[in-house]
């Protein structure tokens, strides 16, 4: 079993890279005497077809598009941190006894062996210390395992080698979108999601700390093949339509039935948030009495007009859309631009965040 560090090199500031089904976001960041700010940041088409779930179905095509996309964003630096994300990627925090840290890997290895839903030996893992917690007496280790399959870690990297990139770090999803939500300080206990074309990142936050996340396979894709059925249009007015309405709750497209399209729609959305409620019950019985106190949504799919609200009733979980800028000071040229982009940029923002932070 070989460790993420293995395939990664010690640098200094990066770019980091989030490579989505339907957009590439990278984002710069440096450290002034003013605080952190947003150098550099730039999305872009992926190119159809080339991303699916997390997986690169691509590699050429991806790294053709992140080189066009750093050179429009004016990113210099060959130094980046990519993020991985599916339904073989997760992280959780585990209890383990006291024991030397030579021997936390060893033991981390055969927990994994429980909690990750492929062979370990396909792995690649990743271990970091929490804090030490007596419980009735009784003295445990809390460490992170972050677990993401070789073959997935290998193929980011080879893409963005394709691109001249130099990889110094490859990451859980969700723990960067943790990180660019600044979550890592925060207190209390938050369900952090990542709304995407393809896939959806569920990540319990507790005192800073990222509990568990999850990769749900369903995004905001789903929502826009309901649109073509039921508007009979291709996807990419579909799509226009998803962006114009949101859930129908206050207008929706001529022609159709009395709330047709906000049902059509809500029902698309069912799927994914029963599965985000079993995530929170799975989480909640794991860690009894810890209370979620609020949702914070993040991601293309999270500008979905009314989508908050609807999720909050759902949840019955106060909603908030993320703003990772509220950490990281856009630059004064393109700050208006920055915004409307924030929620998307969550993710690339946390792992820009790694190298200087
Ligand atoms: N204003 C909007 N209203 C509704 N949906 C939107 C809006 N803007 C973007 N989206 C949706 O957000 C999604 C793209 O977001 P994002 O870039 O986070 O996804 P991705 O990272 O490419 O996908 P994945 O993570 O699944 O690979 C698309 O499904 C798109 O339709
Ligand atoms: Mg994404």
């Amino acid at each position: 079993m070989r460790s993420l560090r293995d395939f990664l090199q010690i640098g200094a500031a990066a770019v980091g890279i989030d490579i989505g089904k339907s957009a590439i976001k990278v984002a710069e960041v440096r450290r002034t005497a003013r605080g952190t700010e947003l150098r550099r940041f730039g999305v872009a088409p992926t190119p159809p077809g080339s991303v699916e779930g997390g997986l690169i179905l691509d590699q050429q095509a991806v790294a053709s598009a992140i080189s066009e996309v750093l050179r429009h964003a004016g990113v210099r630096t060959r130094r980046a941190v990519v993020s991985v994300t599916g339904q073989n990627v997760l992280a959780r925090v585990l209890r383990l006894p006291p024991i030397p840290p030579e021997e936390v890997k060893q033991a981390i290895r055969w927990e994994a062996e429980r909690h990750l839903p492929f062979p370990v030996d396909e792995a690649v893992i990743d271990v970091q210390m929490v804090r030490e917690v007596t419980e009735n007496g009784v003295r445990q280790l809390e460490v992170l395992l972050a677990a993401a399959p070789e073959a997935l870690v290998l193929a980011h990297i080879r893409t963005l080698e394709g691109a001249s990139l130099v990889v110094d770090a490859v990451e859980v999803g969700a723990l960067a979108m943790a990180r660019g939500l600044g979550q890592t300080e925060a207190e209390g206990t938050h369900v952090l999601v990542n709304l995407g074309a393809s896939t959806t990142d569920v990540a319990v936050v507790h005192d800073g700390v990222p509990q568990f996340t999850r990769t749900i396979l369903l995004g905001g894709d789903v929502l826009t093949r309901v649109i073509t059925q039921l508007l009979k249009v291709d996807a990419a007015t579909a799509e226009e339509a998803k962006i114009l309405y949101g859930l129908g709750w206050e207008e929706g497209p001529e022609n159709l039935p009395e709330g047709a399209y906000t049902t059509e729609v809500s029902q698309a959305l069912a799927e994914m948030i029963t599965q985000v409620r079993r995530s929170l019950d799975f989480f909640r019985a794991q860690f009894t009495g810890v209370v979620i106190s609020d949702m914070i949504l993040c991601g293309g799919g999270s500008r979905l007009r009314h989508l908050d609200h609807h999720l909050s009733n759902e949840l019955e979980l106060p909603v908030t859309i993320a703003n990772p800028l509220a950490h990281v000071r856009p630059p004064n040229l393109r700050e208006q631009a920055a915004h409307a982009a924030a929620p998307q940029l969550t993710v690339a923002t946390g792992l820009a965040l790694r190298t200087v932070a």
